[in-house]
């Protein structure tokens, strides 16, 4: 990944059967090619191997582009922690001209042995 001058994805175990994309980044003159999604799909393919049950991740609510890429990969919002981020990190931050205070939940099912996943 280094090699291309990809930024990555940073995942870690959470429950015992789930799999969480905490950090996911793609360098600027390399967006909208698909990186991501195959970061996501790595993600997704790692959490199978290590037998987990789903992957799952946050993101602000405010990070459309974050929002459009986890959904098209077949993720879906489970809850808002309202206040996320105004509880964890020191002084605004805003994205898009709107203070980022909410973090957007999604997660989706893996597969086991090639079986559907049932949400
Ligand atoms: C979000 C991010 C990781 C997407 O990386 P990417 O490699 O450009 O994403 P992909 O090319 O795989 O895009 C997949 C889909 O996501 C959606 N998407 C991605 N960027 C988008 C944008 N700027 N506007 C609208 N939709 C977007 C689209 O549906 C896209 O599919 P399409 O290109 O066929 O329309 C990248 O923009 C980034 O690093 N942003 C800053 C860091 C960040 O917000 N990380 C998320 C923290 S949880």
């Amino acid at each position: 990944m280094a090699a291309m001058n990809w930024r990555g994805v940073v995942l870690f175990p959470r429950q015992p059967e789930t799999l969480a994309v905490v950090n996911i980044a793609v360098a600027e003159p390399l967006r909208r090619r698909g990186v991501a999604t195959r970061m996501v799909g790595f993600a997704q393919e790692r959490a199978a191997e290590l037998g987990m049950r789903r992957l799952k991740v946050g993101t602000g609510s405010t990070s459309f582009e974050a929002l459009a890429l986890y959904q098209r990969c077949g993720m879906r919002m489970t809850r808002i922690d309202r206040d996320y981020f105004l509880r964890s990190y020191p002084g605004p931050t805003h994205e898009h001209g709107i203070r980022v205070r909410d973090m957007a939940r999604l997660s989706c099912p893996i597969p086991v042995d090639g079986n559907r996943a049932e949400w």
